[in-house]
């Protein structure tokens, strides 16, 4: 039985921490800012809550480190000070931002770093523990954390997948893309619908099908085939009444479409349905060639 800690028991500590301790693994204490969280999730987990972060650590064969981003490489560092690290043990991050080298006061011990990013969002412990089946972990680290990385991941039923150190960050600005930017860009749709008097709810809905075949075809095709739309068709009157009527009526919208536009616009090209003849006209129309009249 392995035994692990959870250091920073929140959203992704009690997830994983709960989906492990189902399969086999032993939870030798739980930390948190606060005691009234700590308490909590030591309830949860079945193990003891600690306000000394080292003494969950000391016992373990891998220490989760899941406190906020901003924090790890403190609390890292706190924990090698108080001796709670040594040698072979496996210490781990699920930060998407940094990578393992944050933990080098633990390397420093003797211990193996690793950084191991579940590619799913966990707003709470149920909706965690329902869509962890089928998430990837993006891991690196020491070659050493692998075998240790292959065993967690297949006990959360999860895939996992390798990404070099020294490309993290473009990693991460990948993921807050696909999740972040897709919700922010579905809220500017919404916004245009209930600014019609279509409230949010019903919008979503009716926005559902195009949305999730669009995503289907993406998956199936790859995004160049899956492109349609009136940049693809070089439709420049349909861009230009849509930038009027956004300028008119939703203003804060307009520097987002017409990036993204001036982004398709390229993609278009790359597919072969714009020559560049039809780019460039796109071009003036999405930097700044529209006039507002405002
Ligand atoms: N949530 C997600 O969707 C998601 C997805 C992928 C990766 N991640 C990554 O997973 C990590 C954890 O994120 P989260 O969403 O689970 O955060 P969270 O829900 O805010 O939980 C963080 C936990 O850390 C504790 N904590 C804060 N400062 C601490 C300290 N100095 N010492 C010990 N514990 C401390 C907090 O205690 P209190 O409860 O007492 O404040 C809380 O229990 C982050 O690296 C994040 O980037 C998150």
């Amino acid at each position: 039985m392995k035994k692990l800690a959870v250091i920073g028991a929140g959203n992704v500590g009690k997830v994983i921490g709960y989906a492990l301790k189902k399969k086999g693994y032993q939870i030798t204490g739980a930390v948190c800012r606060t005691d009234d969280s700590g308490k909590k999730a030591a309830d949860l987990l079945g193990c003891p809550f600690y306000r000394q972060p080292e003494l969950a650590a000391r016992e373990a064969e891998i220490v989760f480190l899941t406190t906020p981003d901003r924090v790890i490489e403190d609390v890292c560092v706190l924990i090698a000070a108080r001796g709670g690290f040594r040698k072979g043990q496996v210490v781990l991050h699920t930060s998407g931002a940094h990578s393992s080298n944050i933990l080098s006061p633990a390397r420093q011990e003797g211990a193996y770093a690793l950084s191991f990013h579940p590619l799913q969002t966990f707003p709470a412990l149920e909706e965690g523990l329902r869509s962890l089946p089928g998430t990837f972990f993006a891991v690196e680290g020491d070659e050493e954390s692998f075998a240790a990385a292959r065993d967690l991941v297949d006990a959360l039923e999860g895939k996992m997948i390798f990404i070099p150190t020294e490309m993290k960050e473009l990693y991460h600005a990948a993921a807050c893309m696909a999740c972040n930017y897709l919700v922010s860009l579905m809220d500017m749709a919404l916004q245009c619908f209930v600014l019609m008097g279509i409230p949010a709810e019903k919008a979503f809905e009716a926005l559902s099908p195009l949305i999730y075949s669009t995503l289907h075809n993406i998956k199936e095709i790859g995004p160049k085939k899956a492109l349609t739309g009136p940049i693809a068709r070089g439709d420049f009157p349909t861009i230009r009444s849509h930038l009027a009527k956004m300028e008119a009526l939703l203003p804060e919208l307009v520097p987002v479409y017409k990036q993204l536009g001036l982004y398709t616009a390229g993609l278009a090209v790359r597919k072969g349905a714009l020559n560049e003849a039809e780019e460039k006209e796109f071009k003036t129309l999405l930097q700044g060639g529209f006039q507002s009249g405002r």
